[in-house]
């Protein structure tokens, strides 16, 4: 049960704990339309990179054993379809995330792409997923986690929902740490970014919001604290680009 005087980070702002996810909400219905095409001009394709990393990591069955994945905060369904095009026939994805919006266009990117069969979109809580236990063989979240206000009940959640033997991947912006590429990637993000969104989306807070938020992230070290925290095993991580990005990984033993 959160305090009322519980306060938490949205981008450099603290706000009440309660108000965080409504304001990430207003970010992704203002931005969903053209997230996609953000994230190419912001990332200069890298992000398709980076979410591919992730699949190899997850190395999905390419054969017909039957595998489940859940891809929360799964937004417009990236990962899911990129799982789907790497896996066999016995692959099924349930992107969940809160953002109705979000999940709109992840439904006509699944239907354009015949995948409505294998990957389905449902909307629910990171913090207090409409799943059983043990239902799921991996739980990925990209770029996701640190939208979520309560991070730790999140990983309660993704711990609670993965069959003993599943595995935990979180791909999240990280710490850059390449002297020289921090000061460019710092003005990158301040000055470019934010009038970028502007001149795409309309909004520019949207993405002065999206910077922020990735500085308020936890080093990958201390979040792999708090994934042990939250049960996982051999918990590790792997940063790439510079630190750009990290990719943290865990197991359900
Ligand atoms: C930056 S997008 C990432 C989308 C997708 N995973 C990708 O990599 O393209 C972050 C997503 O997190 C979702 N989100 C934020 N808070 C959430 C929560 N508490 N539970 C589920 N999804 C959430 C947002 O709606 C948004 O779709």
């Amino acid at each position: 049960m959160d305090r009322p005087d519980q306060t938490t980070h949205f981008g450099f702002r603290d706000v009440p704990l309660g108000d965080k996810q409504t304001l990430v909400n207003e970010v992704f219905h203002s931005v969903a339309q053209r997230y996609d095409l953000m994230n190419d001009l912001m990332s200069g394709g890298l992000h398709r990179v980076w979410k591919n990393l992730m699949i190899n990591a997850l190395n999905p069955p390419r054969g017909d054993a039957p595998f489940a994945l859940l891809d929360v905060a799964g937004g417009t369904g990236d990962i899911a379809f990129r799982a789907a095009g790497t896996a066999g026939a016995g692959f099924r994805a349930t992107v969940c995330d809160i953002n109705s919006d979000m999940l709109e266009v992840g439904r006509g990117r699944a239907a354009s792409r015949h995948l409505d069969d294998r990957v389905s979109f449902v909307e629910g809580n990171a913090e207090a997923l409409a799943f059983p236990d043990r239902s799921f063989d991996a739980y990925t979240i990209a770029f996701g986690i640190r939208n979520v206000p309560r991070i730790d009940l999140a990983l309660a959640e993704a711990y609670r929902v993965l069959k003993p033997g599943g595995r935990f991947l979180c791909l999240e912006f990280s710490t850059v740490d390449m002297p020289g590429l921090d000061r460019i990637y710092d003005l990158f993000s301040f000055k470019v970014i934010p009038p970028l969104g502007r001149a795409v989306t309309g909004d520019a807070d949207s993405y002065q919001y999206l910077v922020e938020s990735i500085r308020k992230f936890p080093k990958p070290s201390a979040f792999v604290e708090m994934m042990r925290a939250a049960g996982f095993c051999r918990a590790s991580w792997q940063g790439f680009s510079g630190g750009i990005v990290a990719l943290h990984s865990g197991w359900r033993l």
